[in-house]
Formats: structure tokens, sequence, C-alpha cells
């Protein structure tokens, strides 16, 4: 349902690799130039997949090229997964190789697991071990991905440790180790919000580059970035034409910052603000839905009505103080607003 970057853009890459002249870092399919051209886009052939600070970008990239790994930072739907994904598909051309940090993450899932059937029939032989994605990211040279590093017990963190310092993962069991490739190295994301969950040993983050993703800097910004990937993810889900109805999408987009950010845009209203993140990424998907429901069931008109319960559903995630918040901010910013009585009344009757 969803290629891998590495296959969805496969034309710009092979563009990029075409006029790159540029000094590529070992083991890299393109210069950092050009990764940081793939990333923000050249306002022509290459289409921007991340909308944010330049120099933020250059820094990740720059980080990449040394032997220190990078840390993407941020609140939820910043980006971080998605940076790193296309990160990894830009340098290693594979963006697969991917670890997702929980509670239960295993330590074979960073080094090396045995495939149990050839270890009881042949003991542990090279054949019966199974390398996990940061192993294959050492042995062919690649980016690693570590998804929400922090969730992971730190006891399993720190198998991290000799691979980020030595480059080398020792296999005791065979009596051998692997040794990294050049181009070998490591993007983790972690979350801000689950900040002293488990948080990193300083030896760790010490081998770490971090880079904080930032909510994006203004409501014109941030409408942006929720049309063009509205627009892409319904092409994707072969939903039903709508036409991406702007208007709509500043006013999810605005209510979402003013939550957020717990003022009124004109900055004369201080709200409460509710317990959800009320992110980016969340403002695509009540505009996808609403996209759904206008196409299917609606005139194929992108209205107030079709997106209302979607914010409601975002913004209410406690039934209780978060619905007493919604309810105010309906009642104090929403009703008064010019142009917003549609919405005032989808809003009322979804809740
Ligand atoms: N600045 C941005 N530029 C481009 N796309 C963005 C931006 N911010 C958010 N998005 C979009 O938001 C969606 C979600 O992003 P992603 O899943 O990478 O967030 P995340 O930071 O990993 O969140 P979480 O902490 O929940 O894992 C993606 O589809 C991405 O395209
Ligand atoms: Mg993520």
């Amino acid at each position: 349902m969803r290629p891998h970057a590495e296959h969805q853009y496969a034309d710009e890459l092979a563009a990029l690799a075409a006029a790159d002249d540029r000094p590529r870092p070992p083991g890299w399919r393109l210069s950092p130039q050009a990764v940081v051209t793939y990333l923000l886009g050249d306002g022509e052939r290459i289409s921007p997949k991340y909308v944010g600070p330049r120099r933020l970008v250059e820094v990740a990239v720059a980080t990449l090229a040394t032997d220190r790994a990078l840390l993407l930072l941020g609140v939820p739907g910043t980006a971080k997964t998605w940076v790193s994904e296309h990160l990894a598909a830009a340098i290693s051309g594979d963006s697969t190789l991917l670890v997702q940090g929980t509670a239960g993450t295993p330590e074979e899932a960073i080094r090396y697991g045995w495939n149990y059937a050839r270890l009881l029939a042949e003991g542990p032989t090279v054949d019966a071990l199974v390398a996990g994605p940061v192993m294959v990211a050492m042995r062919t040279g690649a980016i690693a991905r570590v998804e929400e590093l922090t969730r992971v017990p730190s006891d399993v963190q720190d198998a991290l440790i000799t691979i980020l310092s030595e480059k080398t993962l020792p296999v005791p069991e065979l009596g051998t180790e692997v040794q990294a490739t050049r181009g070998f190295n490591v993007i983790a994301t972690a979350n801000d919000r689950d900040r002293g969950v488990n948080e990193l040993s300083s030896a760790l983050r010490r081998r770490f580059n971090t880079v904080v993703l930032p909510v994006p800097s203004s409501v014109e910004e941030e409408v942006g970035i929720v049309t063009r990937r509205v627009g892409e993810l319904g092409r994707a889900l072969e939903l039903p034409e709508v036409p991406t109805a702007v208007e709509e999408i500043r006013r999810v987009v605005t209510v979402f910052r003013e939550l957020r950010g717990g003022l009124t845009a004109d900055g004369r209203t201080t709200l409460k603000t509710p317990t959800g993140s009320l992110s980016t990424a969340e403002a695509i998907s009540v505009i996808t839905n609403g996209m759904a429901l206008a196409g299917h069931f609606g005139d194929g008109v992108l209205r107030a009505a079709d997106v209302a319960a979607g914010i409601v559903g975002a913004v209410v995630k406690d039934p209780v103080s978060d619905a007493a918040v919604w309810r105010e901010y309906l009642e104090t910013v929403v009703r008064e607003r010019d142009g917003w009585r549609d919405f005032y009344r989808a809003a009322r009757a979804a809740l």
C-alpha cells in the first residue's frame, strides 16, 4: 500500500545521482548537498519532502557523514520518522533497515538472533545466525534506523554503545565480530513527550548529535505541508477526487495551532490546552478523513461537517477534561468568528 521512499522517489534519486558531481562520503549514493536537495526540493524536478529550516537538514546530513549518529527529537508529528526514512533512502538507497523501539524491544532486535531449528540441529553457526537490521547495515555500509529509541529499555539501548563507538558487533557464540563497512551509521528518533520514560544514558547520548525538529513556524507553512501531504495521500489511496479546500485546511490548522499554543491567532484570548498533541500529522488525517467522507457520502466538496467529527476526535482524547476545553473554545472563540458559523454548527452537532 505504501512504497518505500527509495521506490516511490526512484526517479528523483536517479536524477540527483546523475547530476551530482560533488564528492560523496564513502558508501553514500549521493553527496551531502544532493541529499539536502532531495529532502527540501529544488522548486523544479525534485519535490520537497520536508518543510523546515535548511540549516537543520544540513546539520542532520553532515552528522551522518561523521562517526556520530543522528538523533531526531521533537514533539509528536513533527516528521521525525518521515525525515529519517528519506535520509536513509537518499544516502543508502534503502530505508528498510528499521528497528521499532518499544518497551518490549529485545536485545536481539538490535544485535542478532538465531534460527532455532538450525541452532538445535547444527549448534551456533554462521548460517544459524539471523542478523538484525543494524547488523545488516553494518555489513553493507548502510543507514540503520531505530524508531522511538527512548522507549527501548536502557539495558537494550546499551547494546548500541559498542556498535556506535567501536563500529563492531561482537558475536561471542561464534568467536567473531562484525565490523562496520564505511557508510554505516544510525538515525534514531525520539519523542519529546516520552522524555524520562527511558532517558538515554549519557554514554549513549554522547554518541549522538541531536537535531530537534520544530513544529511548523507559521499557519501558512503548516497549511502548505498539510495541503501537499493530503494531496499525495488522496492519490495514493485513490480517494474520489475532492478539490483540496484550502479554506477548510486553514481552519483545521488554525484550530490546532490555537489550542496547541493556548492562545488565539490574534493574541487576544488565552485558551486552555487539551491533552492531545494536535500535531500536523493529525491535521493531515483529519482532512484526509474529511475528503473520504465528502467523496463517498457527500457532494464531493469538502465541507465543515466533513472535518468537524475528525477535529472533535483529535481534540477530545480525555472525555472529561478535553471535552470541557473544547466546549469552551467553541463557545468563546468559534461562535464569534466571522465566517465560521457553518463550522460552529457542525462541531456542536458532532459533540
Ligand atoms: N515539516 C514537515 N514537512 C513535511 N511533512 C511534515 C512536516 N511535519 C509533519 N509532516 C507530515 O506529518 C506526517 C507524520 O510525520 P511523522 O510520522 O514522521 O511524525 P513523527 O515526528 O515521527 O511523529 P511521532 O512522534 O508520533 O512518531 C508525515 O506524513 C509528514 O509528511
Ligand atoms: Mg515517528
